[in-house]
């Protein structure tokens, strides 16, 4: 279980996020829905200790009831730009997580090429970020990231670029990894079809600076793979977001 506790950032004497807690458990997705500058990427940055500099927060995150401070290795994250290395292929910089978590080149290499044709990325290996299209970037990024051994994963919009049948793939591919093995996932979207079809639960920001103000779980027997209700919960969501949007 990964719990944030009063967490605050603040840059410029502006609250981006105001003592906000939440608790991720240990398996499954947990989608985090919310307007755009609502401060959901804020979050995910402070997970995963790469806040930039002018920033300051306050806030505890605790792995099963003991504090850490992030960056911690049990969190792996993929940022809203795909951040990839221009200078480095497409393999070196999905290998990269991995080496510097200890894997030796051979045993990253081993580990990420395989996954190159169900991402749809056969004949990229060698390819650097520029010769690749924005959708095929994410994926990139995405493989990065999600091949880490990490507990939890922290996905800021990872298939936003994505056409539909392809982000369809990368939803069951998650999915079905997932179902593997368990781990925690943080997946921020802006899809309500993507948070009602993917995830266990969806947490709503809103209404103020960072502040949850519903967290809904997607799991139930009522709603698990009822067509009906997930439109009606759909429906829900957009008009907690419209509600509480800023004009
Ligand atoms: N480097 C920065 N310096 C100052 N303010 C920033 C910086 N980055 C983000 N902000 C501000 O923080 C607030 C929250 O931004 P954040 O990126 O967390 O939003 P978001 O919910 O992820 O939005 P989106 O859905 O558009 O990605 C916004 O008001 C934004 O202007
Ligand atoms: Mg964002």
């Amino acid at each position: 279980m990964l719990e944030i506790r009063g967490l605050t950032i603040r840059t410029d004497g502006r609250d981006l996020v105001r003592d906000l807690s939440l608790c991720l458990p240990g398996s499954g997705i947990t989608a985090l829905i919310g307007a755009s500058g609502c401060g959901k990427t804020s979050v995910l940055k402070w997970l995963a200790g790469i806040l930039p500099p002018g920033m300051q927060s306050d806030g505890q995150l605790l792995l099963d009831g003991a504090g850490i401070a992030p960056p911690d290795p049990a969190l792996c994250y993929q940022p809203q730009s795909d951040a990839l290395f221009p200078w480095l292929t497409i393999t070196e910089n999905a290998t990269l997580g991995l080496e510097i978590a200890g894997a030796v080149k051979r045993e990253a290499r081993a580990k990420i090429l395989p996954l190159f044709a169900p991402f749809g990325l056969a004949g990229c290996e060698g390819l650097f970020p520029s010769q690749l299209s924005g959708g095929m970037r994410q994926r990139a990024a995405f493989l990065r990231t999600v091949v880490q051994d990490s507990r939890f994963v922290l996905l800021d919009e990872p298939f936003s670029a994505l056409d539909a049948v392809t982000r369809i793939r990368m939803q069951d591919w998650l999915l079905a990894r997932l179902a593997e093995r368990p781990r925690g996932v943080l997946l921020v979207t802006h899809d309500l079809h993507e948070a009602t079809g993917i995830a266990d639960r969806i947490l709503v920001m809103a209404g103020g600076p960072g502040r949850i103000i519903a967290d809904i779980p997607v799991t139930t027997p009522q709603i698990h793979r009822n067509e009906a209700a997930l439109a009606e919960l759909r429906e829900t969501l957009k008009s907690l977001l419209l509600k509480e949007s800023p004009q």
